[in-house]
């Protein structure tokens, strides 16, 4: 069945694929990234949470106890929604952002990501809108592409997401006949912006969304991860009818557990838990007992003191060597929480073109246009602090600075930059990217 032409093999089923298929394309950035993974590199790319700070023993010791006590549960088939006494903690930790619940209005996904899945199953038909921040979280991208939504972005500013822009967006949608389905937006030290919404921008953009009738997405992975103040309120605090709110154990315990969820009205409730049902029959016990066993006996607050701290550090690592060594005309974000600072790049400087230098330098970056679908931020990067140590995040900063610098020499000797292979940033999500 299969044939080969010039060594390459052929998809016999190409012509078999359901439409939606094609928005899913693996970008020829995912191909570079293998070489990000090199221990030579210097990656401030991806947004690997550091899971090395957690107390190993204590966690070991968690499974241990586990799978010795209740190692027949564990193991077994459970609950599509979740487990129950999971659900119960999860409202322990939602507690901290402002969300009062009940567990019945909690669907257990695996990671968040899954339930940006099922939202996007549940309310979109091929062609729907829906309104995201400019830029977006590139896994988010992904889903909404492959269920053929209409994505359109709206500006941010320094507070995110921008009253006036997602006014003037709903109004135009609107006019051209679209039916918008949602708002997706992350408030809390976003992905990959490094920006947050104030109380007041919040109160705003509920409102706009409540006059225009609809439904705020809220992903919220990163909300205890601030570093200064208190932790900001969820949108979904002051609207349980209007919002669905989005958490995950990924940042603040270990995202290999792949443990999130998703708290939702009655209705939407019912419907994640049939698609979740459809897709994976319930998410792992193991996992879910795993965290609730971890919630239960240990100090998760204190570790999560630990992350805030760690991350603090690096950021300060990060903005300091930006600070002391990027190139005139080059800025960036200064993030109050969270992995990521958003980079503008001097005039005329183009981040996808510039990331094969970078690799060769020994850097890597995700650049710009990944968190895009319409092909801006040819200017932009991203930069992750989560992951390498200080001393490594100093070095990255030298080395990309000594790219940059390389660039706009090119720049001022022949007036462009491109001279190296162009690369478009549509894409799946990686894991390298998220
Ligand atoms: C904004 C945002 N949403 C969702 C996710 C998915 O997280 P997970 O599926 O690990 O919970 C990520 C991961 O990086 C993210 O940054």
């Amino acid at each position: 069945m299969v044939s080969c032409v010039s060594g390459s093999r052929l998809d016999p089923w190409v012509d078999s694929y359901a439409q939606r298929a094609r928005g899913m394309t693996a970008s020829e950035i995912r191909a570079l990234f293998s070489v990000a993974s090199r221990p030579e590199v210097v990656s401030l790319a991806g947004g690997m949470p550091f899971v090395q700070a957690l107390n190993m023993d204590m966690v070991a010791e968690t499974a241990a106890r586990l799978l010795k006590e209740r190692g027949a549960t564990a193991l077994q088939y459970g609950s599509g929604q979740g487990d129950m006494s999971l659900r119960e903690q999860i409202l322990e930790v939602i507690g901290e952002v402002g969300v009062q619940a009940h567990p019945d209005d909690i669907v257990v996904t695996t990671g968040s990501q899954m339930a940006l899945d099922l939202v996007t199953r549940v309310f979109c038909d091929p062609g729907d809108t829906v309104l995201v921040e400019s830029p977006s979280y590139v896994g988010a991208l992904g889903v909404f592409r492959s269920f053929e939504c209409d994505i359109v972005h709206v500006a941010m500013d320094e507070e995110g997401l921008n009253p006036q822009a997602l006014t003037d967006a709903i109004t135009a949608a609107r006019s051209a006949g679209k039916k918008i389905k949602m708002i997706y937006t992350i408030p809390s030290f976003h992905n990959p912006a490094g920006v947050t919404q104030g109380p007041q921008r919040r109160a705003e953009i509920l409102r706009i969304a409540q006059s225009a009738g609809i439904l705020v997405l809220e992903d919220d992975p990163y909300g205890l991860l601030g570093f200064e103040g208190e932790v900001p309120r969820a949108l979904r605090a002051d609207d349980a009818e209007g919002v669905i709110y989005l958490g995950s154990f990924s940042k603040t315990i270990a995202s290999g557990l792949r443990v999130g969820w998703a708290v939702a009205p009655h209705g939407v409730r019912e419907k994640l838990v049939l698609a979740a049902e459809a897709a994976t029959l319930c998410p792992s016990n193991y996992a879910q007992l795993t965290v609730s066993e971890y919630l239960a006996t240990q100090p998760w607050r204190e570790q999560i003191k630990t992350f805030r701290e760690l991350y603090r550090e690096r950021r300060d690592a990060l903005l300091e060597s930006l600070q002391a060594m990027m190139p005139e005309g080059t800025t960036w974000t200064i993030p109050a929480g969270g992995f990521y600072s958003w980079v503008t790049l001097p005039a005329g400087l183009d981040a996808t073109a510039m990331l094969p230098r970078a690799l060769a330098e020994l850097v890597a970056y995700v650049p710009g246009t990944g968190f895009y679908v319409n092909g801006a931020g040819r200017n932009n990067l991203r930069l992750s602090y989560c992951y390498p140590d200080p001393d490594r995040i100093r070095e990255g900063v030298r080395r990309l600075a000594g790219v940059i610098e390389a660039e706009l020499d090119l720049a001022r000797t022949f007036g462009t930059t491109h001279t190296l292979a162009t690369f478009h940033g549509e894409s799946t999500p990686t894991p390298d990217m998220a």
